[in-house]
């Protein structure tokens, strides 16, 4: 089980994915996303989505934010926070959820947007009886 986060490292996350989501590149889809990731080591680490004019080549925001966690040297995340600008929630995608596995399978996932909606759940429960580095031992 993970530990709880406090309040304000939350708060700091949801600043964080907010901050990003305005970096987004989304001039295909008009989707913004930005993610926050706390690392292991208390530090926090964001990603936008960024899209291609191959549309297939478009990264997620959550997983570009984790890819800048290990790039940060983390090898474990505990929190991740995905902001939308949009009245209801996005959870992870199926490809994030794998992603964010590899990192952090007892994670915190939280989603926010502009709306009153929203999700405060665990990458275990998005990602029940998932696949990871353990299986390959
Ligand atoms: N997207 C994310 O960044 N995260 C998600 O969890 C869902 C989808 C992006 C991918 C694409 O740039 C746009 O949102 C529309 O799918």
């Amino acid at each position: 089980m993970s530990l709880p986060i406090p309040a304000t490292v939350m708060n700091e996350l949801e600043s964080a994915a907010r901050a990003a989501a305005s970096r987004a590149y989304a001039p295909y889809s008009r989707f913004r996303v930005g993610a926050a990731v706390l690392g292991a080591s208390g530090k926090i680490y964001s990603g936008c989505n960024v899209e291609n004019a191959s549309y297939g080549l478009a990264i997620c925001g959550e997983r570009n934010a984790v890819f800048s966690a290990v790039n940060g040297g983390e090898r474990a995340i505990t929190a991740v926070v995905i902001y939308t600008p949009t009245q209801t929630v996005t959870a992870p995608c199926g490809a994030c959820r794998q992603g964010i596995r590899e990192f952090g399978p007892d994670a915190r996932i939280v989603s926010i947007c502009d709306g009153e909606d929203r999700i405060d759940t665990t990458l275990a429960a998005l990602l029940p009886g998932s696949f990871g580095p353990e299986n390959l031992k």
